[in-house]
């Protein structure tokens, strides 16, 4: 069952972040409106999404250059043709937490 996990304090990263837990790797997003998350590895083949330059509200893997929606994790650019998860995140007196 997913749970709330604390990741850092939100001014400890500018844009992306790297979260680790229990060997699941998450990609945190920091957009105009909030910070968002996904799964870190894209879901072409294994690269870091937390990596990857992002442009509005998606971003580009850094390897082959898929492009994914950072809100939902849909893909706007082959060559992945699946999404990546998203997750749940918060923030609470300047805390990130990721629900995983
Ligand atoms: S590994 Fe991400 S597009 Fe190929």
């Amino acid at each position: 069952m997913a749970k709330w996990r604390e990741v850092c304090r939100a001014d400890e990263f500018r844009r992306t972040k790297k979260f680790v837990h229990r060997r699941k790797e998450v990609a945190l997003f920091k957009l105009d409106d909030g910070i968002y998350a996904t799964e870190n590895s894209c879901s072409h083949e294994y690269s870091e999404l937390s990596e990857g330059m992002i442009m509005g509200d998606d971003v580009y893997c850094p390897k082959h250059g898929s492009r994914f929606d950072i809100r939902t994790g849909a893909v706007r650019d082959l060559p992945a043709t699946r999404p990546v998860k998203t997750y749940e995140v918060k923030v609470e007196d300047g805390v990130v937490y990721v629900k995983i």
